[in-house]
């Protein structure tokens, strides 16, 4: 097990990375002086798969467990849920010194971490991640809340668990398109911060797509203490560092939003993004061909897309898309552009023409 600690205005807390962790939920919690009843809130899917061995570790411990299940998908992270949720602690009699225990990809986490950082202003919460995703992102830095008609995330909370728990061996369970997806992830903390990291994804493509438990532990954990290192310095994204998160998602949000969020997963359209940035960059002389030709060929071993040609989209309209966000704010649109692999910097001075340009390399129409 590795033990990642994270810094936060709401008190320090650590991540345990390992396999065979959610066995060792009870001893966890108990050593970290947690009392009293827990909340277990996850989708009956990976409740299924995955919820007896929290149930029975924190049972033997002595804790009174209550399930409690959201629907599948992003629908869960709503107003109606978040209520629903609430008026079942209440219903089970939760106080403020019990717990709710997320276990579930990000959807479950930001719902159940919403609901811990309101109810009573703020009872114990405990985040185990069980998709790749959670587990190298959304488990990690406190963000919190629901989605309402207007848009995604416009609700929330930083609201850090007071202990994150990623087991890898949740992760056998997930669906191969899911874990791919997330991989683009993996591959983003590689290229921002990690040239090591980038490497053993470089020489162990085939064995992480196997889901080698102790593989997906070492990417884990090493994304996570990146993610970490950056939240630990610019929790609340004041100061600047948070904003290297975002390498490949300038263009890969335009992606999702062009597409109504129905083609791609979000790390599908990350993926596709991190080759926009990467020709950019490439393009404007900071990042050489063969470090862009690198990353290109670990994204296609693991399968993800390079390209956006096959959804037939109009640069236009992707760029509608990525500038709809910033015209509300006032603000210019910001690029995370890599100069080697383990380095970016942040550039807000592109042009409509380049952007068109990159587009339409990434296989948009005119
Ligand atoms: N809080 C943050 O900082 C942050 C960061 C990034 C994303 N997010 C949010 O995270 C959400 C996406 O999270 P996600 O990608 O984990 O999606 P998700 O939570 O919807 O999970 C994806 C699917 O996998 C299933 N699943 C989960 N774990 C499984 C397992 N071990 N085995 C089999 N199936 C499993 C889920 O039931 C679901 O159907 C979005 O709502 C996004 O806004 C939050
Ligand atoms: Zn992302």
């Amino acid at each position: 097990m590795q033990t990642i600690p994270v810094k936060s205005m709401r008190g320090d807390y650590s991540i345990f990375v390992g396999v065979h962790l959610l066995e060792k939920s009870g001893t966890l919690l108990q050593s970290l002086g947690f009392t009293g009843k827990v909340c277990l809130v996850s989708q009956k899917k990976i409740a299924r798969l995955h919820a007896s061995k929290v149930l029975r570790s924190l049972r033997s411990k002595k804790f009174e467990v209550h399930q409690y299940f959201l629907p599948d998908r992003e629908r869960a992270k709503s107003e109606k849920e978040l209520f629903r949720l609430i008026q079942f602690l209440v219903k089970a009699g939760f106080e403020r010194r019990d717990t709710v225990f997320a276990l579930g990809g990000g959807v479950v986490g930001d719902l159940a971490g919403f609901a811990a950082s309101s109810y009573f202003r703020g009872v114990p919460f405990v985040n185990a991640g069980t998709t790749l995703l959670a587990q190298v992102d959304s488990s990690i830095g406190g963000k919190t809340g629901i989605n309402l008609k207007e848009g995604k995330n416009l609700v929330g909370a930083f609201y850090p668990a007071k202990i994150v728990i990623s087991d890898s061996q949740t992760l056998r369970t997930l669906p191969d398109r899911e874990l791919r997806a997330s991989l683009a992830e993996v591959v983003k903390y590689g290229v921002i911060r990690d040239a090591k990291l980038f490497h053993l994804l470089e020489t162990s493509s085939e064995a992480i797509l196997g889901k080698d438990p102790k593989l997906l532990e070492r990417i884990v954990a090493a994304s996570s203490r990146i993610k970490a290192g950056v939240v630990s310095r610019d929790e609340q994204e004041l100061k600047g560092e948070r904003m290297i998160l975002n390498f490949g998602h300038t263009f890969g949000h335009g992606f999702e939003q062009a597409l109504q969020y129905k083609k791609l997963l979000h790390g599908e359209a990350v993926s596709i993004g991190m080759i926009c940035a990467a020709n950019a960059a490439e393009e404007l002389g900071i990042f050489s061909r063969q470090d862009n030709l690198k990353l290109q060929r670990l994204l296609e071993a693991f399968e993800l897309p390079v390209s956006i040609a096959p959804f037939k989209l109009s640069w236009k309209i992707i760029y509608a898309a990525m500038t709809r966000d910033k015209k509300k704010k006032g603000g210019r649109l910001r690029f995370i552009l890599p100069t080697r692999i383990g380095k970016v910097i942040v550039r807000d001075d592109f042009s409509q023409d380049l952007i068109q340009k990159i587009l339409k390399k990434a296989g948009a129409l005119s």
